[in-house]
């Protein structure tokens, strides 16, 4: 079983347990290669990468323009803000226009669910969710599992905690669908007004105290409060929502077990955890962040094996 049974990577929902698995098997060979002195492979010097990034973005399309460069791609970058989106050009008609300049694979950050498999519909091209609306956001949730794969040897039979505003996540769900795929036990906490009323129906279970879920877990995915996807307010204040969900150095030595400390980025300090969190031995932030440059190569790597 060496490959995909995806030609696109539009959610974890697409996946079976062998795609996780041989992602994360080609993610350990790329990792090794980027902690070479000569951090480059030749692999995909044939193929032409746009990444197109219709909502905001540091880290993950950083990441993305760094797989594709370590593995020879040609790349092009895109940002909305920039561009003739604004004069009111549609979906369809921006990518055919790049996809008119043989581009190979598109990279898609958009604020729509579901904007790339509606994409992938309609275009000739292997197409890479990097995060759509509230729904998915699959190559985050592959690091995330990663890393606790990298961290515990095993997924599977651990306890994870996803904390924070499981409503506007594109993160939490992904990391349901991919934590529940390799066995782990999975649990939300958060203000019940954040946690979506079908979530059981996931297989996950609510938790809405803080200290309780992290007494029980092995991990807890700590995620930010959404407020650029909110209408109304969901809770009081931000003041209140740390006190009750928020983490601190205290809380964290108070329990009776070392649980381990992740979050997506970008981390609102003080907020969803504090400073010495986001900075303690416990946390696995920054290892993160470096697992999603080889699981972003290994996700490339593999689509474009499928194109030739
Ligand atoms: C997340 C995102 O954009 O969904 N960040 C990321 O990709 N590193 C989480 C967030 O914005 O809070």
């Amino acid at each position: 079983m060496s490959e995909l049974s995806v030609n696109h990577l539009l959610g974890i929902k697409y996946l079976n347990e062998n795609d996780m698995n041989l992602i994360f098997e080609t993610a350990d060979h790329f990792k090794e290669v980027i902690n070479r002195s000569i951090k480059k492979v030749p692999s995909l010097r044939d193929i032409t990468i746009a990444n197109l990034f219709f909502e905001n973005s540091t880290r993950t399309r950083l990441s993305f323009e760094l797989a594709e460069k370590r593995l020879s791609a040609d790349v092009i970058n895109f940002s909305a803000a920039s561009s003739s989106v604004k004069k009111g050009e549609t979906l369809i008609d921006t990518v055919n226009n790049i996809l008119s300049m043989k581009v190979d694979m598109v990279v898609m950050r958009h604020p729509n669910p579901g904007a790339g498999v509606f994409l992938s519909k309609n275009v000739k091209a292997s197409i890479v969710n990097a995060g759509d609306g509230a729904h998915e956001h699959p190559t985050q949730a592959l690091l995330d599992t990663y890393s606790i794969r990298e961290k515990f040897g095993d997924v599977a039979g651990k306890n994870v905690v996803i904390v924070g505003d499981i409503l506007h996540s594109r993160v939490a769900l992904s990391n349901i669908f991919a934590l529940k795929l390799l066995g782990a036990n999975v649990k939300v906490c958060g203000p019940k007004t954040l946690i979506p009323k079908f979530i059981e129906s996931l297989g996950v279970q609510v938790e809405t105290n803080l200290r309780t879920a992290l007494q029980w877990c092995d991990v807890a995915n700590m995620l930010r409060v959404q407020n650029e996807r909110m209408a109304i307010n969901y809770f009081p204040s931000t003041r209140e929502y740390t006190q009750q969900f928020g983490v601190n150095k205290m809380l964290l030595d108070s329990l009776d077990k070392e649980i381990v400390i992740m979050h997506p980025g970008p981390i609102n300090r003080g907020v969803e955890i504090t400073s010495d969190v986001a900075d303690s031995k416990q946390s696995i932030i920054l290892d993160q962040v470096e697992n999603g440059v080889a699981i972003r190569m290994a996700v490339i790597y593999l689509l474009a094996s499928k194109i030739k």
